[in-house]
């Protein structure tokens, strides 16, 4: 039976909304709170890098268990560090999916706790939302319609944001996501975990063009991306490498690798964005802090008049103030979740 509550409606008074944000998808145990979608008043993040450092990757049962450590006292300081109580929070939001399950049950439960018994709407929010949204916090003149560059750990995207939350899927990845790649190619160099920023870092030192990996293009989907062909690329470069007794240059190899994903990354972004006639181009998800795509999507956007926005590092990779921005506008848009709210592992792009 669900329970009857009078909810505050921030959209017919005009008066400010604030969001607790709530996101465990992964290996960052996350809270926030943000008012009317783009003004931060918090944004607390517990990170398991130390935990799953020791294992060389996401251990998911690991994670869950660090997750119901530690989200009590980290939404206790997400509140603390806004100035506010519950009292002051008009809803909950909360990442269902897609992720691990047993890390995201943790934020949910949470979530449908604190909602309950609190009496304040449940917002249920995809993780994927979440990261395009980042780009709203700090860009006060970012409106959709504009193109977005999706790279996370699990996903690499490139849509059209046709408005807050609806989207339309141009290209996808056909294997391994961008930072899967970034975290393979560490591994099998010996740079460990988590590979992105440590590639991006040991690739500032090293020649691009040292090694010339190849770009896949896939027949008939010319905004799709391939990156297992790249990394079985530099991981027999590293085999032969190993036989013939050479040595190898970690700077050059990452550098080589990254530029390879780079180019791959820029061209599709920049075709999508002069044939469907968008003048303002975004990136998101973890893989949008990467210094070089950075660059080379910035030199490209200028020498084409686009527009090109993306989040600070910190608001790129897992956070929960992404969440809150996305919370906001499904909850301008009514979206509002029942106590049945559950886990969503593969949750689609676009689906509720
Ligand atoms: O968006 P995110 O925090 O989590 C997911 O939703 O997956 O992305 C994590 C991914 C990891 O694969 C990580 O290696 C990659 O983003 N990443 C980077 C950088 N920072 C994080 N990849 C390349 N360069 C970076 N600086
Ligand atoms: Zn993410």
């Amino acid at each position: 039976m669900e329970e009857k509550i009078k909810f505050h409606d921030c959209r017919s008074d005009g008066e400010c909304c604030r969001i607790l944000a709530i996101e465990s998808s992964c290996d960052e145990t996350a809270a926030a709170v943000v008012e009317n979608g783009r003004r931060v008043l918090s944004n607390v993040i517990s990170s398991q890098i130390a935990l799953h450092t020791l294992y060389g990757g996401v251990v998911p049962e690991l994670a869950s268990r660090k997750h119901i450590e530690k989200i009590n006292q980290v939404i206790e300081a997400a509140l603390k560090e806004a100035g506010v109580t519950l009292e002051d929070i008009d809803a909950i939001g909360v990442t269902y999916g897609p992720g691990l399950v047993g890390a995201l049950l943790v934020g949910v439960a949470e979530a449908k706790a604190i909602a309950y018994a609190a009496k304040k709407p449940l917002i249920g929010v995809h993780h994927i939302e979440g990261h395009v949204s980042a780009n709203f916090i700090e860009h006060p003149d970012l409106e959709p319609p504009f193109i977005c560059l999706i790279v996370s750990g699990g996903h690499t995207h490139l849509v059209i944001v046709r408005d807050y939350g609806e989207f339309e899927i141009l290209g996808r990845t056909r294997d391994d996501a961008a930072g899967e790649a970034f975290d393979k190619v560490a591994r099998a160099v010996g740079l460990g975990y988590p590979g992105g920023p440590k590639v991006d870092k040991a690739a500032k030192e090293g020649n691009p063009h040292a090694v010339e990996f190849p770009r896949a293009k896939i027949e008939g989907s010319p905004y799709d991306f391939s990156f297992s062909g790249l990394k079985s690329a530099v991981l027999n470069y590293i085999n032969h490498a190993k036989m013939t007794g050479e040595e190898i240059s970690v700077p050059d190899l990452t550098a080589s690798f990254q530029n390879a994903v780079v180019e791959s990354l820029v061209s599709r972004a920049i075709m999508a964005a002069k044939e469907y006639g968008y003048r303002k181009l975004a990136m998101a998800g973890g893989v949008a802090s990467n210094s070089a795509l950075r660059e080379g999507m910035k030199a490209a956007c200028e020498k084409e008049g686009i527009s090109l926005y993306y989040p600070s590092p910190v608001l790129c990779t897992d956070n929960a103030a992404m969440i809150g921005a996305a919370a906001y506008y499904e909850y301008k848009k009514g979206t509002r979740h029942g106590w049945d709210l559950n886990a969503v592992p593969n949750l689609k792009l676009g689906e509720r």
